[in-house]
C-alpha cells in the first residue's frame, strides 16, 4: 500500500492541535477518496451525485466482494511501529467497533455507494485485514495508535475504511463508466451501414396459414441478391433447398453448418441463415425475417432486433402475427423509415372442435397429439401402438435429419404411418399433413422474462402457432381441425384461442462482446457470469427494449470460470447453444474448454475417442437419449469449429460422422415404441426389485394370479432373470411383463390390490393385537 505524506506529517503533529486536525484529515481525506470529501456529518454534494450517477441504484447483492489478504511479516520490520509503538489489539478492536456502530460513518459510506450491505461486508473485511495483518500500512497504524491516544477522532479511519472497500469492490470506483458502457440507448445507432441507406420494409401480417412467407420468398427469389433469417435450422434448410431448387443459387447459414453451392466455393447472392447468424454488413436487395413476433422472446429476441435494425437491404419483408406491428412501426419510426402492412387471410378454414377426443381409441388419420413433456411423447406413443396403430415421433432435441425423416413418414400417403405424437417442436417450421391438432394437455412449462421457471397454460400466441399446423393449404387436408384429448381442457382450448394476442410492447437486446470486455477491463477479477449480471443490472434501455435473459450464457460461464481463457475465447464458449438438461453436452463443453486451453486441437480421432466411436444402435430409451447428447455435442464441436478453425480442425469429417449418428437415432426414433416397450419392462422390473424386500408376499399373490390366468405352472425360476439376491421369485412377474401376459397396468392393478390386502391384514393383526392386549390386562 502507497504511503501518503499527508498522513505521515499529520501523524507527526503533536498531540491535541486540534485545528490542524481537521485540515489533516481533509487531505487525508482527499488522497484516499478521491471527490472532496467535506466535512464529516455534512453530505458530501459532489460524491453523491456521483455515486448515484442520477440512475437507478444498482443492486449490491450482485457485487461480491474480493478477497484482500491479511499483510504478512514485512522484510522491512513493523515501520508503523517504530515510528510509534506496537499496536494493542484489544484496543483495536474498541476502536473498529466503535467506527462501525457510528451513525455518521455509515452515511458517509452511503455517499461512496456503501449501502448498508456492502458496508457491512466492506467493515468485515476492513477488520480481518486490520486484525490479521502481521504489520499494518504505516499510515493505519499511525492513525489507529492516535485514536487509541486520543490524538485522532474515531471517524479519521474512514479514508483507509474507504480504500479498502474500493479494494475490495472494484465496481464503486467506477459505476459511471459502467453505466456508460452499459447504455444501451438508441441501439438503432449501432448500425451505421443500415443507417447509411433508407430501407423499405413491408410487414406481411395474418394468421398461420395465410401465406405470409409464401409471398416474401416470391420477392427474395426475384431479386438479385437475398437473405432469409429464419427461427429454425430446418427453415434455413427448407428455403435453401427451395431457392437451389427454384434455380436460384443459394448458401446455407446457420449456427453449425456452412453450405455454399458455387463450385468455387464462392458466396452465392442468396442465402438463408438462422436469424442470429445473418450479416448486418452484407449489402443485399431483399431480406425477410420470418416469424418477427419472435423480437419479444425472452432469451433470442435480440437477434430479431439487431435484424431488423441492422440489415443493410433495400427492402425488408417481415413475416409474422400482427401483434408485433405497432412495436415495429415505432422502432421504424426512430429510423425514419416507413413500414408498409400487407394482411393476408387463412388461406383453409380451421375448426375447434365442440368435443374432445377422450380416448386414443378415436385417432384418426391425420391426426396429430400435441405433448408438452416427452414422458407424455413416449406414453401416448405406446398407446397407440398398443392399439395396432404406427405413430411417427417429433420432438425438439431430436436430430434434424431424424425429425425430416419422421415428417416425410407421416406425411407419405403410401405410408401406413398415419398419426403424429410430437411436442411443440413442430410450432414453427415443418410442413406437416395433419388434419387434427389435439391438445394432449395445455400446460407447458416455460421461462419467463425474469428467467423463472413457470408451469402454466400455454399463450394464445402458442396455441395459434400449434393449431395453426392443421390443414396447410400445401397438404392433402384443405381444412384443418383443432380440440384437446380431455373434455375438461376444451373449454379452456377455447378460451385461450379466442383471447386477443396481446400487442409486442418491447423488443430484446443482448450486450455484445465488446461492451463486455470493457466491463472486464474495469473488473478484472470479476466472473464473467458476475460481469453480466452487473452489466444487465447497470444497463439502460428505452421503453421499447428489454435485455434479454442470459441464463444460458452465464450457466456455461460458471462452467468453465476456473478454465484459464483469454475473455474473448471465454464469450465465445459463453454463447454456444447447449442445452444444460444433458449433463454429457455439458461436460463436453467443459473439456473442450480445457483442450483449447492447453492449446491443443481437438482432432476427428480425440473426438471419436471422447464419444467413444462407434456407438450402438439404441435399444432402450435411455441409450436413445445417450445418442441425442452425442449428436448435440457433435453439433457443438461444428458449432466452435466455426469460431476456432484451427483448434476444432475436422468440421466435414465430424458433420459426415454426424450423419451417421442421425442415421442411427432414426433407426431408434422409427422403433420407438419397442424401445419405450422395452424401458417400461425395465423399470418394472426396477419397481419390483424395489418392492421385493418389503412385500414379498406380492410375488405370490402375482403367481397365484398368472397360475389362474394360464392354468399352467409356469413359475420355474430356468428363464428368471438375475434380479438381485432377493428378487427370485419375482421374476416370474418380471417374465410376465415381458411375455405380454401381464400388462403394466394389470401389474399395477395387482399391487394396488396387494396394498389394499395389506392394510386390511395390517389392520385386521392390529385388531387382534389390541384384543389379545385388552384380554391380558383383564
Ligand atoms: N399463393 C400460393 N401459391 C401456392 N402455394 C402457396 C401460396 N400461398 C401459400 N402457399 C403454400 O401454403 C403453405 C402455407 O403458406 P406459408 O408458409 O407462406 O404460410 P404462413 O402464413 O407463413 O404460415 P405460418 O404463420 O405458419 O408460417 C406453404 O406450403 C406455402 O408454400
Ligand atoms: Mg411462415
Amino acid at each position: 500500500m502507497s504511503f501518503p505524506r499527508c498522513a505521515l506529517l499529520w501523524a507527526r503533529l503533536p498531540a491535541g492541535r486540534q485545528a490542524g486536525h481537521r485540515a489533516a484529515v481533509c487531505s487525508a481525506h482527499r488522497a484516499h477518496c478521491g471527490p472532496p470529501p467535506a466535512v464529516l456529518g455534512r453530505v458530501p454534494a459532489l460524491a453523491a451525485s456521483s455515486a448515484s450517477g442520477g440512475s437507478k441504484a444498482p443492486n449490491t447483492s450482485l457485487f461480491v466482494p474480493l478477497t484482500v489478504k491479511p499483510q504478512g511479516p514485512s522484510a522491512d520490520g513493523d515501520v508503523g511501529a517504530e515510528l510509534t509503538r506496537p499496536l494493542d489489539k484489544n484496543e483495536v478492536k474498541k476502536i473498529l467497533d466503535k467506527f462501525y456502530k457510528r451513525k455518521e460513518i455509515q452515511k458517509l459510506g452511503a455517499d461512496y455507494g456503501l449501502d448498508a450491505r456492502l458496508f457491512h461486508q466492506a467493515f468485515i473485511s476492513f477488520r480481518n485485514y486490520i486484525m490479521q495483518s502481521h504489520s499494518l500500512d504505516v499510515d493505519i497504524h499511525i492513525v489507529l495508535n492516535d485514536i487509541c491516544f486520543s490524538a485522532a477522532h474515531v471517524d479519521d479511519l474512514f479514508p483507509f475504511f474507504l480504500r479498502h472497500a474500493k479494494q475490495i469492490f472494484p465496481v464503486l470506483e467506477c459505476k459511471d463508466d459502467l453505466r456508460k458502457i452499459s447504455d444501451l440507448r438508441l441501439p438503432p445507432n449501432w448500425y451505421s451501414e443500415a443507417r447509411a441507406i433508407r430501407r423499405k420494409i413491408i410487414f406481411h401480417s395474418g394468421p398461420t396459414n395465410s401465406g405470409k412467407t409464401y409471398h416474401a420468398i416470391q420477392k427474395y427469389l426475384s431479386a438479385k441478391s437475398g437473405v432469409y433469417c429464419g427461427p429454425l435450422k430446418l427453415l434455413a434448410h427448407e428455403i435453401f433447398e427451395k431457392s437451389n431448387a427454384a434455380g436460384v443459387p443459394c448458401d446455407l447459414v446457420t449456427g453449425e453448418e456452412r453450405v455454399t453451392v458455387e463450385a468455387d466455393g464462392k458466396q452465392a447472392a442468396h442465402v438463408a441463415c438462422t436469424v442470429e447468424m445473418c450479416s448486418v454488413t452484407t449489402p443485399y436487395e431483399v431480406a425477410v425475417i420470418d416469424e418477427i413476433q419472435m423480437i419479444r422472446d425472452p432469451a433470442r429476441g435480440w437477434a430479431w432486433t439487431r435484424a431488423l435494425l441492422g440489415l443493410c437491404a433495400e427492402e425488408i419483408h417481415l413475416c409474422g402475427e400482427s401483434a408485433a406491428i405497432d412495436l415495429v412501426t415505432e422502432l421504424m419510426y426512430t429510423t425514419g423509415e416507413e413500414v408498409e402492412v400487407r394482411n393476408y387471410k387463412r388461406l383453409t378454414p380451421i375448426s375447434v372442435l365442440d368435443h374432445a377426443l377422450e380416448s386414443l381409441d378415436n385417432l384418426r388419420p391425420g391426426d396429430c397429439v400435441v405433448c408438452f413433456s416427452k414422458n407424455d411423447i413416449y406414453s401416448v406413443s405406446r398407446q397407440i401402438e398398443i392399439r395396432g396403430l404406427e405413430s411417427a415421433v417429433i420432438y425438439g432435441s431430436l436430430p434434424p435429419g431424424t425429425k425430416l425423416a419422421q415428417a416425410k413418414k407421416f406425411n407419405d400417403p403410401s405410408d401406413p404411418c398415419k398419426i403424429l405424437v410430437a411436442t411443440d417442436a413442430i410450432g414453427m417450421g415443418l410442413n406437416l399433413s395433419i388434419r387434427r391438432i389435439i391438445f394432449y394437455s395445455l400446460i407447458k412449462p416455460s421461462i419467463n422474462e425474469k428467467g423463472e421457471k413457470e408451469i402454466e397454460p400455454i399463450t394464445t400466441s402458442q396455441a395459434l402457432q400449434i393449431a395453426g399446423r392443421a390443414g396447410r393449404f400445401s397438404s392433402q387436408y384443405k381444412e384443418g381441425e383443432v380440440t384437446t384429448m380431455n373434455r375438461e381442457d376444451l373449454g379452456l382450448l377455447k378460451e385461450i384461442l379466442n383471447r386477443p394476442v396481446d400487442p409486442i410492447r418491447a423488443a430484446g437486446l443482448h450486450p455484445t462482446a465488446e461492451q463486455i470486455e470493457m466491463f472486464a477491463y474495469h473488473l478484472p477479477d470479476t466472473t464473467l457470469s458476475n460481469l453480466i449480471d452487473i452489466f444487465v443490472d447497470f444497463s439502460q434501455v428505452d421503453g421499447q427494449y428489454f435485455v434479454c435473459n442470459m441464463d444460458d450464457f452465464k450457466f456455461s460461464a460458471e462452467l468453465i470460470q476456473h478454465i484459464p481463457l483469454s475473455l474473448r475465447v471465454r464469450y465465445v464458449f459463453c454463447t454456444a447453444p447447449i442445452n444444460k438438461k444433458q449433463p454429457f453436452v455439458c461436460s463436453s463443453l467443459l473439456q473442450f474448454a480445457r483442450q483449447y486451453s492447453r492449446n491443443e486441437p481437438l482432432t476427428f480421432a480425440w473426438l471419436r475417442r471422447y464419444i467413444k466411436w462407434p456407438l450402438q444402435p439404441p435399444k432402450n430409451i435411455k441409450d436413445l437419449m445417450d445418442l441425442e447428447a452425442v449428436h448435440d455435442v457433435l453439433d457443438l464441436y461444428l458449432w466452435l469449429s466455426y469460431r476456432f478453425m484451427d483448434m476444432f480442425p475436422d468440421t466435414s469429417l465430424v458433420r459426415d460422422l454426424q450423419k451417421e449418428l442421425d442415421g442411427v437415432i432414426q433407426d431408434g426414433v422409427h422403433n420407438i415404441t419397442k424401445l419405450i416397450k422395452i424401458s417400461e419392462t425395465r423399470k418394472l422390473l426396477h419397481l419390483e426389485s424395489s418392492l421385493a424386500g418389503s412385500q414379498s408376499r406380492l410375488s405370490g399373490t402375482l403367481k397365484s394370479q398368472a397360475r389362474r390366468a394360464r392354468g399352467t405352472k409356469t413359475a420355474g425360476s430356468k428363464a428368471a432373470e438375475p434380479l438381485g439376491a432377493s428378487a427370485g421369485e419375482l421374476s416370474l412377474a418380471s417374465r410376465l411383463v415381458q411375455q405380454g401376459l401381464l400388462t403394466p397396468d394389470m401389474l399395477k392393478q395387482l399391487e394396488k390390490e396387494w396394498m389394499t390386502q395389506q392394510t386390511e391384514h395390517g389392520q385386521e393383526r392390529k385388531g387382534t393385537r389390541r384384543k389379545k392386549k385388552e384380554h391380558n390386562s383383564d
